[in-house]
């Protein structure tokens, strides 16, 4: 590939030759935006390990919308952008200091590595019901059936949003993932605008109830949070919430039936996995690092910057790909090999520096008891058609994982 093209269907099917080549050859590559229609100024993708770990903790690159460049970003006509980018512009991952840490600061506490911890039980227990319910039948899709409902009702519960209301959820956050993907069509942005007014006004009436009777959640906790730290407005609590919602569980699911997969595929490694439960956080790293579920995340350069001795300018966009840095041979021995006991495992699957994934721990434990408890109760399961993967780039995702008592 001259020109690094997200649409290549054998790119879609296996990116990691594609992204082998560009580190070798041409790891700053300056190449076309990966949405058609955004603007053409400039957009340049890195592959390597340091090149990525380093914008990723340089100031001089952002990902602020408009204010930093006098310019909008995602570069959508205005009437486009009213209202999911309105919405977008207030996730944490939207912001720059200092609003950028007033978030942090209120959400910080609601996902500890303490507040996980107490989680874990609820989490099996949830796990172990859908097991239950799954089992008996014989076959059953790893993502769909398991994976999915899990993530999704553990992070609901957390927020608060009741358990019966998660279908219509579950087709918002879907149209979510379409409108965060760089594959984005303007049919696909006029269903994220329409979504966008459902889910506020879903969640603002939820809002209004814990208002009235508070309950022990993260809507009530937002609304409630004080001390030195400024309340929010209630359209930012909105687009927290379908931030949290979304990022919550999206990519979770992800790492779930990777993970499966990855052990599917080898079964000296799940015979390591099954026998060896001290390993868990560690194999679940290694799921990340070799499946990243987002694969590639961008920046605004704010200031003329030298990189790989190319010169990147202020404006331009830079493309960081997560799932090339993760298997660059510089950063990892035998990068495509599965080592669920590696170690150091410097991954950039959370990403790193200010914007480091605020769900990480959780998404560590439920990746770790989703699949233990997989194994444990399907020990003798094998898939029984092969992985197909979603058509999306930024998230990468099995569509389907079916497996079946052989
Ligand atoms: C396997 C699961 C997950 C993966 C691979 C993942 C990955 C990431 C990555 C790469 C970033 C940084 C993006 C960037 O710098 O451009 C990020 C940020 C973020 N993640 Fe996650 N995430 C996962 C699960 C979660 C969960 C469970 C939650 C919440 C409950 C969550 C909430 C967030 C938030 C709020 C941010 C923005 C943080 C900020 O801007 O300061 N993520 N995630």
């Amino acid at each position: 590939m001259d020109t690094f093209d997200v649409f290549d269907p054998l790119f879609r099917a296996d990116p990691y030759p594609v992204y082998d080549d560009f580190r070798r050859h041409d790891p700053v590559h300056r190449g076309r935006p990966p949405t058609p229609g955004d603007h053409d100024s400039g957009w340049w993708y890195l592959f390597r390990y340091t090149d990525v770990a380093a914008v990723l903790k340089d100031a001089r690159f952002g990902r602020a919308i408009g204010p930093a460049l006098d310019e909008p970003h995602p570069p959508v006509p205005a009437a486009e952008r009213e209202p999911f980018w309105d919405m977008y512009a207030h996730w944490t991952l939207a912001l720059e200091p200092p609003e950028h840490t007033r978030q942090r600061a209120l959400l910080n506490s609601a996902f500890t590595s303490r507040v996980v911890d107490a989680l874990r039980p609820g989490i099996a227990a949830r796990a172990a019901a859908l097991l239950d319910d799954l089992i008996p039948r014989g076959r059953f899709d790893v993502v769909a059936d398991y994976a999915f409902p899990l993530t999704l009702s553990i992070i609901a519960e957390l927020i608060g949003i009741p358990q019966d209301d998660l279908a219509r959820v579950k087709a918002w956050s879907l149209t979510i993932a379409a409108v965060l993907d760089y594959k984005r069509t303007w049919d696909v942005m006029a269903a994220g605008n329409r979504m966008t007014r459902e889910f506020s006004a879903y969640l603002a009436e939820i809002a209004a109830e814990r208002r009235a009777r508070p309950a022990a959640d993260l809507i009530t906790r937002l609304q409630t949070a004080g001390g030195e730290v400024e309340s929010l407005s209630e359209e930012e609590l909105v687009a927290l919430c379908v931030m949290l919602l979304f990022a919550g569980h999206e990519t979770t699911v992800n790492l779930i039936s990777a993970g499966a997969l990855l052990l599917l595929e080898n079964p000296a490694q799940l015979a390591l996995f099954r026998a060896r439960p001290e390993l868990t956080d560690v194999a679940v790293d290694e799921f990340l690092r070799l499946h990243s579920p987002i694969q590639a995340t961008t920046r605004i350069a704010y200031a003329d910057c030298a990189l790989g001795g190319r010169l990147i300018r202020r404006g331009e966009s830079v493309t960081l790909l997560l799932g090339s840095a993760n298997r660059d041979p510089a950063a990892f021995a035998a990068p495509d090999r599965l080592d669920i006991a590696r170690r150091p495992n410097r991954h950039l699957a959370f990403g790193r520096g200010i914007h480091y994934c605020l769900g990480a721990p959780l998404a560590v434990a439920q990746g770790g008891i989703a699949l233990r408890l997989l194994f444990e109760r399907c020990p003798a399961w094998r898939m029984t058609t092969a992985p197909s993967w979603s058509e999306t780039f930024g998230f990468r995702g099995l569509q389907s994982l079916h497996i079946a008592e052989i």
